[in-house]
């Protein structure tokens, strides 16, 4: 008899446990970062018991912490609602399964902040939100020309760094530079140029780029030559 019981809430323990069972949002990403004017996605995915097979998902959400003043976010305002039908900068990218991608375009600095999603089935009761969610930073990307020598005009010999830069913490962003939209072969955020020539002029862009967004900025160089200003933009 004893034995029996053991087994029995042995069994209803790995019943708990098995992910079948279970509630939840899941956010890869916690902190994000995106440059101001560009998209962002916030990766999510989510789960609910899978052992009812008439279980629906009926409404899927999203709200901002900065606007929801309810942890839950089970009430409005939300940025993203499945059953209203509006335009927004907030594009839900995901599915009524499991897949709760947010797709933010056009980034602001007001849109910084924590994001939550939350989901409803058919099931009475049978709700859930993700939470802490994810938070959202966003920041310009900076792009600077500092002069090594020389002054005024740029000219053949001049010496300058093109720096550029993102003021937020992401782990695993990468800079790369393009010249008249041609990749450059260098890495890093600065691009170096010990003696500029004729053949430097050109647009510069640095973009930013993460597995969640890229953003990018471009600046001009005009080196002139000897007396003749060589080359014209
Ligand atoms: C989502 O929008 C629909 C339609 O406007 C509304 O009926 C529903 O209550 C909203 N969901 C929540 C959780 O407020
Ligand atoms: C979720 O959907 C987005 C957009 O369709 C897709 O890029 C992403 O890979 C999907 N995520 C998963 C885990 O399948
Ligand atoms: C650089 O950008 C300017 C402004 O967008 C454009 O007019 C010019 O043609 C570009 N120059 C090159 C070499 O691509
Ligand atoms: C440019 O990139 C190629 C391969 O990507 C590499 O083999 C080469 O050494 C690089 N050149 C310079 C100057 O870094
Ligand atoms: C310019 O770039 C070089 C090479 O990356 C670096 O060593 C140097 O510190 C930079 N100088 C300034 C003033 O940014």
């Amino acid at each position: 008899m004893k034995t029996l019981h053991l087994a029995l809430i042995l069994l209803s323990l790995s019943g708990v446990l098995t992910k079948d069972s279970r509630w939840g949002v899941n956010y890869p990403d916690n902190l994000i970062c995106a440059v101001r004017g560009f998209s962002v996605s916030i990766p999510c995915s989510y789960y609910y018991p899978t052992s009812n097979p008439q279980k629906k998902v009926t409404q899927m959400l999203w709200c901002s912490m900065n606007l929801n003043t309810d942890y839950g976010c089970r009430v409005p305002p939300y940025v993203y609602n499945s059953s209203s039908n509006t335009k927004s900068d907030f594009e839900y990218v995901g599915d009524d399964k499991s897949n709760c991608t947010l797709l933010i375009h056009n980034v602001q600095f007001s849109y910084s902040g924590e994001y939550r999603f939350r989901f409803i089935t058919d099931v009475p009761g049978g709700t859930w939100t993700g939470e802490p969610g994810v938070t959202l930073q966003t920041a310009d990307l900076k792009v600077s020309l500092i002069r090594l020598s020389g002054t005024g005009t740029l000219k053949q010999g001049d010496s300058l760094n093109l720096t550029c830069d993102m003021s937020c913490t992401h782990s695993s962003s990468q800079f790369v530079w393009s010249k008249n939209n041609e990749q450059l072969n260098t890495s890093g955020p600065v691009l170096h140029f010990p003696a500029l020539t004729v053949r430097d002029s050109g647009n510069y862009t640095c973009t930013w780029k993460t597995k969640e967004t890229s953003g990018s900025k471009t600046i001009s160089l005009q080196v002139e030559g000897g007396s003749v200003c060589s080359q014209h933009l």
